[in-house]
This record gives C-alpha cells, structure tokens and sequence, in this order.
C-alpha cells in the first residue's frame, strides 16, 4: 500500500514549496506533476512542432524520462503557458496521468502536487489539500521569486499571466482545476508557508493515526 497526499492548486499558490516540504518531513517521494506538462510542451517547442499537434504531443508523453525533469530548464513562464495549452488535450492527459498513477502507487508513499490530483489522478488519496491564493498575492510571490533569482520581470505583466493560466485551467473542459469536494482547502493569501506546513501536518498527521 502507498499513502497519497494530493495537492492542488493554481499557479504560485505555493503548492510546489509545500508539497516539497511534506515529502522531506514524511520521507516520501515528490512528483510536481506540472513538470510533466512541460516536459510535454518542451519537447515540443524545442522541435518546432505547434502545441495543438496532438499525435506529436502523445509522442512526446510516452517518451520522455520523469526521472530526467528538470526544474530550472522547466521553470520558464513561456513553457508554463505552452503547457496549458497542451494540457487540453484529452489524449495527452490520459498518457500523463496513467503514468502519474504509476508513480504514486510505489511504496512507502508520494506527494503529488498539480490541478487534478484530488479529482482526476488519485481521486482515492487519503489526503487531499487544495492550495489558494488572491491573484494578486501570487503575482507578487512570482515577481519577487524572479527578482530573488536575478532575473527582470512586470508584476503587472506577471499578474495578467496568472489570470490568463487560472482562466484557462479552471474553465477547460477536461479535469478543470477545481477542489475535490472532500479536500482540505488551505488559503495562503495571507500564511506563510511555515504556517501552511504545520496546518498540513495536523491534517496528514491524523489520517496517518487513522491508516496505521
Ligand atoms: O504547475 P505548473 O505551472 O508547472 O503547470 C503548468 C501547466 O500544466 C498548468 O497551467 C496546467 O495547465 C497544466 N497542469 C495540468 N494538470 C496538472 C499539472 C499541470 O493540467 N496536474
């Protein structure tokens, strides 16, 4: 048997540094699965190939190694934005996910942070937390986050980018981002992520009581 913790949430919510955090506290394995998106939209873009090519995109699913992502090649907006646009696609969800599942069934247990974890990919997690944030409070996480990094970047431009990606994860009509009705939503608009991690940990901490 494996425990799932699923954690979902929209972009910059904080789901990433929380998830991370959970695993090393739990000692279990960490899948960010919007990685595998971008993964997908990487491969892609790098063979000049649109993102609605869906034989392509299915292709580029099966292949590539989840051992191998990299979150600093990943990590730019542009790859964040093609792989909403390459998330639509049914054909391409369905490739990520069962391999995602592959993933969490491991022992001893995993962390999955995403859009449809909670709902889609382990709808049967014994843990399921849904990380918020205003728009505003996340653009202004990201804009700092970038500077912190060395980088040059508009909040504003930033902010306009995050309302874009919710609009497009919430309203598609495959797996949309949404909470799963018995998950745990956790508003971090204004919690630090220390506060985040100890009201995780009473919730992960009593299931784990209730399953040992
Ligand atoms: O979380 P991240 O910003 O890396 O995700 C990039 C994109 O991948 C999201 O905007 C979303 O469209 C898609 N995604 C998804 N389902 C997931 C994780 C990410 O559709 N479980």
């Amino acid at each position: 048997m494996s425990f799932t913790i699923a954690i979902d949430g929209p972009a910059a919510s904080g789901k990433g540094t929380l998830a991370r955090r959970i695993a090393a506290h739990y000692g279990f394995r960490h899948l960010d699965t919007g990685l595998t998106y971008r993964a997908v939209a990487k491969a892609l873009m790098d063979a000049g190939q649109p993102l609605d090519d869906e034989a392509a995109a299915i292709e580029a699913a099966q292949r590539f190694d989840i051992a191998d992502m990299r979150r600093d090649v990943l990590a730019d907006h542009t790859i964040g934005e093609a792989a909403s646009k390459v998330a639509v696609m049914t054909a391409v969800r369905r490739v990520l996910v069962q391999r995602q599942r592959v993933f969490a069934a491991r022992p001893p247990g995993a962390v999955l942070d995403g859009r449809d974890i909670g709902t889609v990919v382990c709808p049967d997690a014994p843990v399921k937390l849904y990380v918020t944030a205003s728009a505003q409070v996340r653009a202004r996480r990201r804009f700092h986050e970038i500077l912190g990094n060395g980088g040059e970047a508009e909040e504003a431009v930033i902010l306009a980018d995050i309302e874009k990606r919710d609009e497009r994860d919430m309203n598609r009509a495959d797996s949309p981002l949404k909470p799963a009705e018995d998950a745990h939503l956790l508003d971090t608009s204004e919690m630090t992520i220390e506060a985040a991690f100890q009201a995780a940990r009473t919730i992960i901490d009593a299931r784990l009581n209730e399953s040992s």
